[in-house]
């Protein structure tokens, strides 16, 4: 009798073992998917075309590069990049706040707004006539900032 549930402790120690064995084999499996799956997901790097700065981008691999050509291609209010001082901006969402209007800032997108910019007179051909913008206004072009000229950036 002692023999017979020596054998079925014996027993079911191997079972409880092997279950638990089969779940840690499992669940490391699983992280381990996971974390490739993660890895996947992992931004990888576009090298601009003009300098050595790195941008992060999803695998989905779209990218823009922002030249001339690209940047004319939004130059509406509803889709407006602008480049000033060899920078580029996304302006579109300050239509409607902008203090001297919309209609002050439209002509300029799609277009090197340097000058307008720097002068508040949207048709200006150089930076030095009229007025420029306070530090306040320039602080703000911050939050517009999208990449360098001729930059290729994720979307
Ligand atoms: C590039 C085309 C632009 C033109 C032609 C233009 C023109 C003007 C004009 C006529 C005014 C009103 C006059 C005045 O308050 O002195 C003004 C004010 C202002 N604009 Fe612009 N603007 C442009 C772009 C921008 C952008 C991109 C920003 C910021 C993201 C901006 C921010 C401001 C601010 C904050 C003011 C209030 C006055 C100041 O702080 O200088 N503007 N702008």
């Amino acid at each position: 009798m002692k023999k017979i549930s020596t054998i079925s402790l014996f027993i079911f120690g191997v079972v409880l073992t092997s279950i638990l064995t089969a779940g840690l084999v499992f669940y490391q499996d699983n992280k381990t998917s996971k974390s490739s799956l993660f890895k996947a997901k992992t931004v990888q790097n576009v090298t601009s075309s003009t300098n050595t700065s790195t941008t992060k981008i999803t695998p989905s691999n779209k990218t823009m590069t922002l030249n001339m050509n690209e940047i004319s291609k939004h130059n509406s209010e509803t889709d407006c990049f602008m480049l000033i001082s060899g920078k580029v901006y996304d302006i579109t969402s300050f239509f409607g706040s902008h203090p001297g209007g919309n209609s002050t800032m439209a002509p300029t997108c799609g277009t090197d707004a340097t000058n307008a910019y720097m002068t508040k007179d949207p048709y200006a051909t150089d930076s030095t006539s009229g007025r420029g913008h306070s530090s306040r206004a320039k602080n703000m072009l911050n939050d517009y900032y999208i990449g360098d000229l001729n930059q290729t950036i994720a979307l």
